[in-house]
């Protein structure tokens, strides 16, 4: 191949044949084509796009570059659920569990912290034990025996992926439509899924915080789904405050058990309990929408997701003493509640902030090597639009020393903005399907 006419091609705004995204994606996975070339490609692919025959050679491409999860004589349904990311978002934690309860099975493949936002990966290896490397066996007989596997990307999944993915971080390539759809469709077509739920996020803590950009990302990956055998569905959910109240790894668990316990808070249910619905759907688990929504409910009364997601942690080499005991959990040194500067009304928790606070505390990555500390983080009830007196509690800071409960408090009082006035936003905006958008109200 002559990788720098093909640059130039689509540079210059042209499209490449399908047969030469697929012989390029697999010369590159067998290292013959070098990461200054392929870098170059990518930047023109962000400021030229892809035509949806690039796109799908691409996609294929990638999910061809690897094996893939097989459930040939499997009877049971398999889905999954995919977020685009967010602060405080742990509703693969309690999804998972729960949909499992319900009889579909959920072969789950999540990643770890990426930029600001924290990965499902690293929430559940805040479990001490905690095994997320599980090999395509290994997961496979988990899912035949408990329903439901937590796994990370294995190297025999989608290799290109990881390679171009490693590649676009650090190369300005990350913010392509459909480059962010190729690579989560690539990897999610391979977990041999019945359907897939994509919970698309906007708002100032999203990757693509514009609705508009969000609707097409959504669009672009139904679009790949739909045609491969994945019924997909997506739901637009606002990431202009953090989910939940914890945020922060172990934090996060503890309140996704809570979750599980039916104590979880309302934001984060109302999320978990929509795609939860939507997965149901999707593979014809339930009736209808109200008959979804009520086995959902009744997998947390019954106490059945909470002992799902403790079978899971044991089989995966957790500790399932967390389920019961918060105790278990790595405590924070040093704990400082954060009070309210003046009377008024919450106008902004900017969740962008409190997630690059998280990583300066040490509760995620800056480079690859870096070690995590599961215990820091945030807890913060306040949300947006609610009437607050000067000195009350708003938020509480986790820290591993007292310079991190000074970089904490400091991320607070720039995150959370008091006004005369303030709202809170719709949680649930959109819902994209093959058949069109639907503003929900
Ligand atoms: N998540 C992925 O897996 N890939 C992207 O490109 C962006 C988010």
């Amino acid at each position: 191949m002559v990788i720098p006419s093909l640059i130039q091609h689509k540079r210059d705004g042209h499209a490449l044949q399908p047969a030469q995204w697929s012989e390029l994606i697999r010369e590159y996975t067998g290292g013959r084509v070098p990461d200054y070339q392929m870098s170059a490609l990518l930047m023109a692919v962000v400021w030229r796009g892809l035509a949806p025959e690039e796109l799908a050679a691409l996609t294929d491409a990638m999910l061809d570059s690897g094996d893939r999860l097989r459930f040939d004589g499997f009877a049971m349904s398999r889905v999954d659920k995919h977020s685009t990311g967010g602060v405080g978002d742990k509703v693969s934690l309690l999804l998972a569990p729960m949909v499992a309860s319900c009889g579909v099975a959920v072969p789950m493949m999540s990643g770890r912290g990426l930029g600001h936002t924290g990965g499902t990966l690293d929430k559940l290896e805040s479990i001490a034990g905690f095994r997320t490397a599980l090999t395509l066996q290994e997961a496979r007989a988990q899912v035949e025996r408990l329903g439901c596997a937590m796994l990370g990307q294995t190297p025999e999944i989608a290799p290109a992926d990881k390679r171009l993915y490693a590649l676009r971080d650090v190369t300005g390539t990350v913010e392509s439509i459909p480059l962010i759809a190729a690579s989560i469709m690539s990897k999610k077509l391979a977990e041999g899924l019945n359907g897939l739920v994509l919970d698309v996020k906007t708002g100032s803590g999203a990757f693509l915080p514009q609705p508009a950009r969000a609707i097409e990302l959504a669009q672009t990956m139904i679009g790949l789904g739909q045609v491969r055998g994945c019924p997909t569905v997506a739901l637009l959910t606002a990431m202009d405050r953090p989910l939940g109240r914890a945020c922060g790894n172990a934090l996060e668990v503890e309140e996704a058990i809570e979750g599980l316990s039916g104590e979880g808070p309302e934001d984060l249910m109302e999320v978990t309990y929509a795609l939860g619905v939507e997965m149901l759907l999707l593979v014809g688990a339930a009736k209808d929408a109200a008959d979804a929504r009520s086995r959902l409910e009744e997998s947390i009364t019954s106490g059945k997701a909470r002992q799902k997601f403790a079978q899971v942690i044991e089989a995966q080499g957790g500790n399932p003493a967390v389920v019961e005991d918060p105790s278990v959990f790595p405590q924070a040194a040093e704990v400082e509640v954060y009070r309210a500067p003046r009377d008024g009304v919450i106008a902004q928790v900017e969740p962008r902030r409190l997630g690059q606070a998280i990583l300066e505390l040490g509760g995620g990555r800056r480079a690859i090597e870096d070690e995590i500390d599961p215990s820091v983080g945030f807890v913060i009830p306040a949300k947006p639009g609610q009437r607050v007196r000067a000195g009350e509690p708003l938020a509480s800071v986790f820290a591993r020393d007292p310079d991190g409960i000074e970089i904490g408090l400091a991320a607070l009082r720039e995150a959370i903005v008091i006004k005369d006035k303030g709202r809170l936003t719709r949680l649930i905006t959109h819902r994209v399907t093959s058949d069109g958008v639907t503003q929900l109200t």
